[in-house]
């Protein structure tokens, strides 16, 4: 990295920001941004804060016509007592980088995208909402802006970070969802690009999404690509079952995204002493479990929905109700010690909690 330091434009018109219970997911954003570019043979340069706006982009910018970009997502908190927190930021830029090797960007150095975020959450600190529940998302994410319609990597990119903040993912918030298992439609299979966090992972999932959302469902269940059996993960999160009081999720198979909230629920299953199995899990084993009363509760994990208890599962025409639609406990512990942890309301036993300042 040539260039360490950030220069910071303040804007001179302020947003009005909506009241914290009015928040939706992603719609509102905070007065500034990051960006920083890249060139071949100068590497990346202008890391630099600026009040939030449109970019302008060459209509032949690579991005638009194959799709070379990543993102993350991740969060700041802010606690009773008026501080400001990240929750593992590292864990996501560490994974952005993944993502970027993946589909052939440069990486960006670590500590100096992580002095980034933190520097943008500061200037933009009072956007943090203060109300359980909510928090400042954090969008970091990267184009290909070079313009050139050949199909190769890009030499041209944008290193972008905006925040908005939001209230609870699902409409639901932490109340029970129902998901369709699909059975047509694919995520990603071993070998492409589903452990990246690429767009067109995203504008792949759409099609299935648009078939069940007016059925009631709140996401899908991506089965893997080969034998549309084993359980992948579910829509923008990862997916854990309780069978007979172990808790069982898709392992990293290569196609499925290594969640930050799936690794933190991990750890703390762990520490819990309940028996945790990252293993292939196929519809049909949970089929039989549910079939024998063994399918205790479901629940997926993301940044966006934190803990997301399952209500029902709908496989082949057929409701699986879990835990009669209702949060099952080991969801409402993780949930609880998770947001307790990120509110600063109970001990960092793992050190997660970076402070912004
Ligand atoms: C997140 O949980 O941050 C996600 O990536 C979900 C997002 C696609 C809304």
């Amino acid at each position: 990295m040539r260039d360490q330091s950030i220069t910071i434009q303040l804007t001179e018109e302020k947003n009005v920001k909506p009241a914290p219970s009015t928040l939706e997911f992603g719609r509102t954003f905070t007065d500034h941004m990051f960006l920083m570019d890249y060139t071949e043979g100068q590497g990346w340069h202008d890391a630099r804060i600026v009040p939030y706006g449109p970019l302008s982009l060459d209509p032949a910018s690579m991005v638009l016509h194959y799709g070379q970009t990543v993102f993350e997502g991740l969060k700041a908190y802010v606690t009773k007592d008026g501080v400001a927190q990240l929750f593992r930021p590292t864990k996501n830029i560490e994974r952005l980088n993944r993502s970027n090797s993946r589909i052939c960007i440069p990486e960006i150095d670590e500590e100096f995208a992580l002095k980034a975020v933190r520097k943008l959450v500061e200037v933009d600190q009072d956007w943090i909402p203060n109300q359980l529940g909510t928090s400042l998302y954090i969008r970091p994410f990267v184009i290909s802006t070079e313009p050139y319609l050949g199909v190769a990597a890009s030499e041209m990119y944008t290193f972008a970070i905006i925040l908005s903040p939001v209230g609870p993912y699902y409409k639901e918030g932490i109340d029970p969802v129902k998901i369709a298992v699909e059975d047509t439609y694919v995520r990603a299979v071993v070998g492409g690009t589903g452990e990246a966090k690429t767009g067109g992972n995203y504008a792949a999932s759409l099609k299935a999404q648009e078939k069940i959302e007016d059925q009631g469902f709140a996401q899908v269940l991506w089965l893997d690509g080969v034998e549309r059996n084993y359980i992948e993960e579910v829509g923008s999160m990862n997916v854990f079952f309780n069978i007979d009081d172990t808790i069982i999720t898709p392992q990293l198979s290569g196609s499925i995204l290594d969640g930050v909230t799936r690794n933190s629920v991990i750890t703390l299953l762990k520490d819990w002493d309940i028996k945790v199995e990252e293993r292939k899990i196929s519809m049909d084993e949970l089929y039989d479990a549910y079939k024998r009363g063994s399918l205790k509760e479901a629940f997926g994990t993301g940044t966006a929905a934190v803990i997301s208890p399952i209500g029902q599962l709908t496989w082949k025409q057929e409701d699986l109700v879990l835990n009669n639609h209702e949060t099952g406990p080991i969801a409402k512990r993780l949930y609880d010690t998770l947001t307790r942890i990120q509110y600063g309301e109970e001990e960092d036993r793992f050190d997660w909690i970076v402070p912004v300042e």
